[in-house]
């Protein structure tokens, strides 16, 4: 299908019958497996003020945390022995980690786990030379939502920053080689059908390889506290949406989508996402990443969600992986570039 007859067929097909459709293309691509990434929540110290983030400057509620290099470090590798080869670091926009200190992360974690690991970063915008500085040290993935394709909404709900600025950063990881994530929420304030719909066509044009989407969850103590919870339902028919506009691309059923419903990501994993990403950052600190209200698996480990979602997946007739995963799309631009560094 074309990117036009599949927007057509968005429009007028049921989300039974979107879900029908994303199944089989996983089936089909992914054999059913669903892909795991250990999250490791380092910082939530941020300098920005997203209007819709629970950990937003602004918010002096919020008990400010950062792990130690050695703490990251070690987390990391108590998931490497526990068969994890994927790691995602995340945070707000924070200047104590500096690109040297990013640097040195990256590498130990590259040792210590033998060259065997992917490792995604996803602390927000940085300059070109930050992003390549970063890849040099030996990190394969960047993760950065556009949030919304709409201009004007992207610069109310970023405080200002425009979304010219998020595109420039998207560019310069492309550009220099990473494996590229991105991605928006869904049923932001002001948001319409189309907006969604443009949503997954960047997501398209932008060719990423891996799309992160989940509702937005407003939080009582940001400027968005008294919008509108959306249904979970717009969720899931934009997973199934992107699954078909891009078959080759990593997406997961986020912890957002868990939050809203509880079987939100067992529903997102039906409509077409393919990874789950247990969040290992040790136990006391997780309640103070609080984007949203209500943030499931704040009490347990990581790696005791991993045995409760290898349970999960089974409900919907999938089953987790424990390899590598990296994008389809990824590995063909690679081979095509004849790079298989
Ligand atoms: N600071 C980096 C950034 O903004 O790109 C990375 C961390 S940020 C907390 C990760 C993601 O959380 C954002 O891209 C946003 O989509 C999501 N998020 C923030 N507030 C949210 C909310 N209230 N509901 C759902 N998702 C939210
Ligand atoms: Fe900071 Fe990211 Fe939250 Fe924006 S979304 S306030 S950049 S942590
Ligand atoms: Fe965390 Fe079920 S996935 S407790």
């Amino acid at each position: 299908m074309t990117k036009e007859e599949i927007i057509d067929f968005y429009k007028h097909s049921t989300t039974e019958e979107l879900i029908g459709k994303a199944k089989e293309i996983c089936s089909v691509k992914y054999d059913n497996k669903v892909f795991l990434r250990g999250l490791i929540e380092f910082s939530n110290y941020c300098d920005k003020d997203c209007l819709y983030c629970g950990i937003r400057n602004a918010n002096a509620n919020v008990h400010r945390y950062r792990l130690t290099e050695k703490e990251i470090i070690d987390t990391v590798k108590l998931g490497y022995d526990k068969n994890l080869k994927t790691f995602v670091l995340q945070s707000g926009e924070d200047d104590y980690f500096t690109n040297k200190k990013l640097c040195y992360i990256i590498e130990e974690i590259k040792k210590i786990t033998n060259n065997e690991v992917a490792l995604t970063l996803s602390c927000g915008i940085k300059t070109k030379k930050q992003y390549q500085e970063i890849k040099d040290a030996g990190c394969d993935r960047y993760l950065i939502r556009f949030e919304t394709s709409d201009e004007k909404l992207h610069s109310y709900l970023r405080n200002g920053i425009s979304l010219k600025r998020r595109l420039q950063a998207l560019n310069d990881l492309k550009e220099l080689g990473f494996e590229v994530g991105s991605g928006f929420m869904v049923g932001l304030p002001n948001e319409t059908e189309q907006i969604r719909i443009n949503n997954a066509l960047l997501c398209y044009d932008l060719g990423l390889d891996m799309i992160g989407i989940g509702p937005f969850i407003p939080h009582p103590e940001t400027p968005l506290k008294d919008s509108i919870q959306e249904s979970i339902e717009l969720t899931i028919r934009m997973t199934a949406l992107l699954r078909m506009l891009l078959p080759d691309a990593n997406i997961p059923a986020t912890t957002a989508a868990g939050t809203l419903s509880p079987i939100g990501r067992e529903k997102m994993l039906e409509a077409g996402a393919n990874v789950l990403m247990p969040n290992i950052t040790p136990t006391t600190y997780k309640k103070d990443y609080l984007l949203y209200p209500n943030k499931i698996c704040l009490d347990e480990t990581g790696f005791e969600c991993i045995g409760c979602l290898s349970g999960r997946v089974g409900t919907v007739g999938k089953k987790l992986s424990f390899e590598r995963g990296d994008s389809l799309s990824f590995l063909s631009r690679k081979d095509y570039s004849g790079n298989n560094g």
